[in-house]
C-alpha cells in the first residue's frame, strides 16, 4: 500500500517534503488555506484548501493519511491535536509547535534547560518598556513575540531611546526586548528525533544574514569540535524536552568568548539546511519524509568526502534574472519554488554548490 503524508503548509518546505517523499514512493497531501495552487500543491498527489482551524476539513484530511507534519510553526497548536485523535504520527509535536510559535516561551525553555540565551525582558506595555530599556545595557533588539520571520517585526533600539514612540510604532503587540548579541558568527544545529526517541544529528552550518534575511549557509561549520558537540547537546535536549517527533533547527550565536547563545528554534526543516540536499546523502527533507511515513531514520553522511564544504544561498525575488545563469552552470545545483511572482526581499529559490577553497568568500548570487 502506498503511504500518504499529510502536510500542513503550502510554501516551500512543504514543496521539498513532498519531493522527497515521492522519492521514497510515499504521496503527499498539502492541507493549507492556499493549498491548490501553491509551491506545496503544485508537486502533490492531493490538497485539501481549507482554513487551519476547520474541524470538519481536518477530520477528513486525517483519515486520508497515514501521519502528518507541519511546514511551518504558526499552525495552531489546536489543529494538531485534532489530528493526533487519528493519526499515530503527528509531527513536530504540540509542545513543539506551542514553544516555537511565541519567543517568549523559546527562550524561557532554554534558560530551563541550561542553555545561554541574550538577557530578555517580556513586554506588555510602554511602561515595561520603558524600565526594560533602562535595565538594557547599550544595544538591543526589540520582537514582537509571534508571528516575525526573516527579521519582519523586529527593531534596533538602544537603552535611553523613547520608550513611548518604539511602543506605538511596534502596535501594541506582545514584545521581547532582548540585548544584541555582539556575535562573530551564527551556527544553526538540526536534529531529527523519531517516535522511539532516537536522535539523529546534522553537521552544524553557519549563517550569514543580509537585510534580516539567511543569505548564505555554509556547513559543515568550521567549529570547534567541542562547540559542536555542546550546540548538538542542546538541541537534542530541547528536542526531547519538546517530545520532538520529526525535525528541529536551532539557530545560535557564538559569542566573543567561543560560547553557545540561543536565538530560536523551528520545529520544520530549517533554511540553512537545505544544502543537505547535494551535500548530504540523506537530506533534512528526506529524513522528516521517513519519519512521517513510518520507515526508519538514516545517518546522515557528508558526499564529496569527509572534507567537503558545501554553500547554500538564497536566490530572492531581485535574483529573478540571473537564474537562467545559475542554471546554466555545471557545478551549481538551483531549486526553484514554483513562487507566483518574485518580490523583492522573498525567497524564491536557493543555490547549492561545493566550495573547494574554504577561502572563497566570492557568492555566485550578489
Ligand atoms: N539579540 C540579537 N542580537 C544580535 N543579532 C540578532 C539578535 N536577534 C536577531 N538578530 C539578527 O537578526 C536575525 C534574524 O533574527 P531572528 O532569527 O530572531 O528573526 P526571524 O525573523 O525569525 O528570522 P528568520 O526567519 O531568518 O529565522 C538573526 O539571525 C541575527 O542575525
Ligand atoms: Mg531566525
Amino acid at each position: 500500500m502506498t503511504r500518504t503524508i499529510g502536510i500542513l503548509g503550502s510554501g516551500q518546505l512543504g514543496r521539498m517534503i513532498a519531493l522527497s517523499a515521492a522519492s521514497l514512493g510515499m504521496r503527499a497531501h498539502i492541507f493549507a488555506p492556499d493549498a491548490a495552487t501553491s509551491p506545496a500543491g503544485d508537486v502533490a498527489y492531493k490538497t485539501t484548501t481549507a482554513a487551519y482551524d476547520d474541524e470538519v476539513a481536518l477530520e477528513a484530511f486525517a483519515k486520508s493519511i497515514d501521519g502528518v507534519t507541519s511546514e511551518f510553526e504558526n499552525v495552531p497548536s489546536a489543529s494538531l491535536a485534532i489530528l493526533a485523535r487519528h493519526l499515530p504520527i503527528v509531527s513536530p509535536s504540540i509542545k513543539a509547535l506551542d514553544t516555537a510559535q511565541d519567543r517568549l516561551s523559546e527562550k524561557n525553555m532554554a534558560r530551563s534547560l541550561g542553555i545561554a540565551t541574550p538577557d530578555f525582558w517580556q513586554i506588555d506595555s510602554q511602561s515595561d518598556l520603558e524600565s526594560a530599556l533602562g535595565h538594557l545595557n547599550g544595544k538591543g533588539v526589540l520582537k514582537t513575540r509571534r508571528d516575525g520571520y526573516d527579521g519582519k517585526g523586529q527593531m534596533r533600539v538602544e537603552s535611553g531611546d523613547d520608550a513611548r514612540a518604539i511602543y506605538a510604532e511596534m502596535g501594541g503587540k506582545p514584545l521581547i526586548l532582548e540585548s544584541f548579541v555582539d556575535f562573530t558568527c551564527e551556527a544553526s544545529f538540526l536534529v531529527a528525533r523519531d517516535g522511539a526517541g532516537k536522535i539523529c544529528h546534522f553537521p552544524a552550518a553557519l549563517n550569514h544574514h543580509e537585510a534580516g534575511i539567511l543569505a548564505h549557509s555554509t556547513a559543515p561549520a568550521d567549529l570547534e569540535d567541542a562547540l559542536i558537540t555542546k550546540g548538538q547537546e542542546a538541541v537534542a535536549a530541547i528536542a526531547s524536552h519538546l517530545d520532538l517527533y520529526g525535525i528541529l533547527a536551532m539557530e545560535s550565536f557564538i559569542g566573543t568568548n567561543g560560547e553557545i547563545i540561543f536565538n530560536e528554534i523551528a520545529p520544520r526543516p530549517h533554511n540553512s539546511f537545505h544544502w543537505s540536499i547535494e551535500g548530504l546523502d540523506c537530506s533534512q527533507f528526506e529524513q522528516l519524509a521517513r519519519i512521517v511515513g513510518g520507515l526508519p531514520m538514516r545517518t546522515p553522511s557528508l558526499r564529496g568526502g569527509a572534507n567537503s564544504i558545501w554553500r547554500m544561498e538564497n536566490l530572492l525575488g531581485q535574483h529573478g534574472p540571473q537564474i537562467p545563469t545559475l542554471q546554466a552552470q555545471d557545478d551549481v545545483s538551483t531549486h526553484l519554488y514554483g513562487k507566483s511572482e518574485f518580490r523583492d526581499g522573498r525567497k524564491i529559490g536557493h543555490i547549492t554548490y561545493q566550495l573547494f577553497d574554504s577561502d572563497d568568500k566570492s557568492y555566485k548570487v550578489v
